[in-house]
């Protein structure tokens, strides 16, 4: 597992997956997190029987997959389900993620998309370096609702759910502001992705 590995995160409507996208295009290998979590608990995924067994055949919906929503009320108000579901899945995300690391050799590097690094440890052991998107709270509202239809409320119990802002901004090697325009924010990954070729070609 050679590949220089660089950590992407940020808060809800950040930018991450733009960003990811961005370097995609720059020939970066990328990993998502969240959709490795996604497959997980889907119907015949990996986690199913595990959260089965734990949280009950209520947490799964008729489709055999995760029922989503019913877990997200029940994490939002129970910290230590919360943990429990993590337990579960942090495990399995980070495995796969390792997997796809090695798949991914022959790119210069690869980015990996991890929404939730400021709270795990375990998964900043996996990145030699943290590149975090940040922008300001009302611009991840107004994206958030623009992208999926869900109220402003809830946008900012989610952002007050996650790591806060200046918390994050203290982890980060690199950090890309994505206030402006969507000109502005390739300039950015250019930049950046000259820095990391370079940083994976020195020893
Ligand atoms: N600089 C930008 N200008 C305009 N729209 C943006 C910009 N960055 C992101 N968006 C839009 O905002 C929404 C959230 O961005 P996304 O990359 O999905 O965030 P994240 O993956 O961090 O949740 C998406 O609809 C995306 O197209
Ligand atoms: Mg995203």
């Amino acid at each position: 597992m050679s590949s220089f590995c660089i950590g992407l995160t940020g808060g809800i409507g950040s930018g991450k997956s733009t960003v990811a996208a961005l370097f995609a295009e720059h020939g970066a290998g990328i990993i998502d997190t969240d959709a490795i979590a996604h497959r997980l608990t889907q119907s015949g995924g990996e986690a199913i029987e595990a959260i089965r067994a734990a949280f009950g055949n209520e947490s799964i919906a008729d489709n055999g997959a995760l029922d989503r929503t019913k877990m997200r009320g029940l994490i939002f108000s129970d910290a230590a389900a919360k943990r429990r579901l993590e337990h579960i899945l942090h495990p399995l995300i980070r495995e796969q993620a390792k997997a796809q690391l090695q798949q991914l050799e022959t790119h210069p590097y690869v980015i990996l998309v991890v929404p939730l690094l400021p709270e795990s440890p375990a998964f900043r052991q996996l990145v030699q370096r943290v590149l975090v998107v940040d922008c300001d709270e009302n611009t991840q509202v107004a994206r958030v609702i623009g992208r999926s239809g869900i109220t402003e409320e809830e946008v900012r119990a989610i952002i007050a759910w996650q790591t806060p802002r200046a918390e994050r901004l203290q982890l980060a090697d690199d950090i890309i502001h994505n206030d402006t325009g969507l000109s502005s924010l390739a300039g950015q990954v250019a930049a950046l992705h000259e820095r990391y070729s370079n940083l994976h070609k020195s020893p």
